[in-house]
């Protein structure tokens, strides 16, 4: 019988911290080694959460912003294309990830990890700077899930070339696991800092770098109709192995709805989360209590 883990209080909710403020602002603030994870989705291009892109999205009028085809009567939520990416968006891609990455390497602890979601067009642009500021690349998680990304046949040829598509339809989103290296061994960083592991799901079951997780819809999107709304079943999961004894601060830079923060609190583990939009952080404080509170089936903090 694999020995369940019962480090976790399931249901208690300890404080968390939110913050109206730009990321790199906050995180130049804050005090060196004093956090002990990141799980964080942050903003592709920084174009798409600019005004005037998210005002061409409610507007419906293009920009980066593309309604999938609705195929199954289920209307899609908008996505951004990375495709129409040019090589100074590029290089601004990779800049933001550099200055993240060197801000984060100096306000995490010794060991800490980071899980920082990306897509297959662009993780290269993450995880290089990454590297560059000194994190360890640990591996990649692999989340399952339909996006309706690719597939498309090429731009006003599609009757030309039918049987043709310009890319794979995605199947999966790559999340980047990276860790600020350890004090000595990890046995040594463990006992030191609390980090250096991920938190395995019993003592037989290590946690994996698979997971199937669907696109969150119905009662979660209603509670947090963020346009990049990442599912509890997915975020509890990140959020649980983040810390190998739960102890420590999680922190999200770029907290959009809150979901990184929800599932922190319905772990028991003490979060911080940073929004620089007020309209999402006014979301993200009505939607994380409600969030928490929802069952994630399986993957409920309750059940293991
Ligand atoms: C991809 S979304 C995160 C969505 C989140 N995963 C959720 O489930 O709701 C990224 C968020 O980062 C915010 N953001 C962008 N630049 C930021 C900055 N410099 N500081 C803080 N937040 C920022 C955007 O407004 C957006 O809400």
């Amino acid at each position: 019988m694999p020995r369940l883990e019962v480090g976790i209080a399931p249901r208690t909710r300890p404080a968390y911290e939110l913050v109206l403020d730009d990321a790199f602002d906050w995180l130049d603030r804050r005090v060196a080694n004093s956090i002990e994870a990141v799980v964080t989705d942050p903003p592709y291009g920084l174009i798409e959460f600019s005004e005037a892109e998210l005002r061409k999205k409610k507007d419906g009028s293009g920009g980066v912003w593309r309604i999938p085809p609705a195929f199954d009567g289920c209307e899609r939520a908008p996505l951004p294309r990375f495709t129409v990416l040019r090589d100074r968006d590029r290089q601004a891609l990779r800049a933001f990830f550099a200055r993240l990455s060197q801000s984060l390497i100096r306000v995490l602890v010794p060991g800490a990890h980071v899980f920082i979601a990306t897509n297959p067009l662009v993780s290269h642009l993450v995880y290089e700077p990454f590297i560059a500021a000194g994190f360890e690349k640990r591996g990649e998680i692999i989340r399952l899930v339909q996006t309706l990304r690719g597939g498309d046949r090429p731009k006003n040829a599609e009757n030309e070339f039918d049987l043709v598509s310009v890319m794979p339809r995605s199947g999966w989103e790559p999340w980047g696991l990276f860790r600020k290296p350890c004090q000595g061994r990890v046995q040594d960083n463990l006992r030191v800092w609390r980090t250096g592991g991920l938190r395995r799901i019993s003592d037989a079951e290590p946690f994996r770098d698979v997971i199937s997780a669907p696109v969150a819809r119905g009662r979660e999107r209603e509670i947090a109709p963020h346009p990049s709304l990442k599912p509890q079943r997915l975020m509890r999961q990140l959020v649980r192995a983040s810390l190998p004894f739960a102890e420590g601060t999680v922190l999200d830079p770029f907290m959009g709805s809150g979901s990184t923060i929800a599932a922190a609190s319905a772990l028991g583990i003490q979060s911080i989360g940073i929004e620089c939009n007020p309209e999402f952080f006014a979301l993200a404080v009505a939607a994380i209590p409600e969030l928490a509170g929802l069952d994630a089936g399986e993957h409920d903090s309750a059940r293991w």
